[in-house]
């Protein structure tokens, strides 16, 4: 590495404000999107935070797109924390989200709040993000109240991927609808800072972004969110057992790996690889004198 590249990279990172909960309010009010993706790793992180990313969500999507299970369920607190430190030390500016795993805020309000603690202390997040509505409101109170910002998530929860009996759009009946609204409203009530609305109708999303004070962030949920999240590894064409809908690929690394991948194995198999530019002379003399000494 260059250290013209480590320069730009620093200059960059130093010139650009730490983006805050006020920040993401003042989007709001200014009509601008704020941008958020997910990143579970230092180089990524960094890499979004130069290019001006607003927010950075550590995903419990980690178990899926990093650590290959089949839904977002297995992922532990300490897995969630040892990818948020890398984050942490990745990014500098993008107000960092952590993502409470599955079964580490549903089981008590003292133990929701203790978790949500660790992110900040052990995780180097700047906020978490927990999955509910209703049923979530006193967790979110608890954790607020602590002075750590929470971040809601609505529609398609995948943590409940078995109660609602898979990946599937929600909200697209009137009284489906209706709870959603209501919900989103308790968790402002309940003094969340934004909230993710993820895959339900374009106009529900709309309708509910401009009926509350606090940012949403739509995936699957159309243009009329306050701001927009995608799965990085959807994104990047890095994940490859499926897509979902509202995904656009921005980038297919998944075949550039590939491609490099079968290009070295042929490479190292027909000897074009190492060349002489990637191998460590000795001079002639010295090699003379250590024929000597093993002869
Ligand atoms: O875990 C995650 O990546 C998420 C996003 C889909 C919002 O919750």
């Amino acid at each position: 590495m260059s250290t013209t590249t480590i320069s730009t990279n620093t200059s960059q990172r130093d010139s650009r404000k730490k983006v805050t909960t006020l920040t993401f309010r003042q989007k709001k009010e200014r009509g601008e999107p704020i941008t958020m993706l997910t990143a579970y790793d230092y180089p990524t992180a960094m890499a979004m935070d130069n290019a001006g990313i607003d927010s950075i969500l550590v995903g419990d999507s980690l178990a899926m797109v990093v650590l290959g299970y089949e839904n977002t369920l297995p992922v532990t607190m300490e897995e969630m924390l040892h990818h948020a430190r890398a984050v942490a030390r990745g990014a500098k500016s993008a107000l960092l989200v952590g993502d409470m795993p599955f079964m580490s805020y549903q089981v008590s309000v003292e133990e929701a709040l203790r978790n949500a603690g660790r992110f900040l202390q052990q995780g180097g997040m700047d906020a978490i993000k927990l999955e509910g509505g209703r049923e979530r409101a006193d967790a979110v109170r608890a954790i607020a109240n602590a002075g750590i910002p929470v971040m809601g998530h609505l529609g398609l929860t995948p943590q409940s991927v078995h109660q609602l009996g898979g990946f599937r759009a929600q909200g697209k009946t009137a009284s489906a609808a209706k709870r959603l609204l209501e919900d989103a409203q308790i968790l402002e009530e309940a003094g969340a800072f934004s909230l993710v609305l993820e895959a339900v109708p374009a106009k529900l999303a709309e309708y509910i972004s401009k009926h509350i004070s606090i940012p949403t962030i739509g995936i699957g949920a159309g243009t009329g969110c306050d701001g927009q999240v995608l799965v990085t590894h959807d994104l990047l064409g890095l994940f490859d057992r499926f897509t979902p809908k509202f995904v656009r690929k921005y980038a297919n690394l998944h075949e550039t790996m590939n491609h490099a991948f079968t290009e070295y194995i042929n490479e190292v198999g027909a000897k074009h690889f190492p060349a002489v530019e990637h191998t460590i002379e000795m001079s002639e003399e010295e090699w003379e004198a250590f024929q000597k000494e093993v002869k």
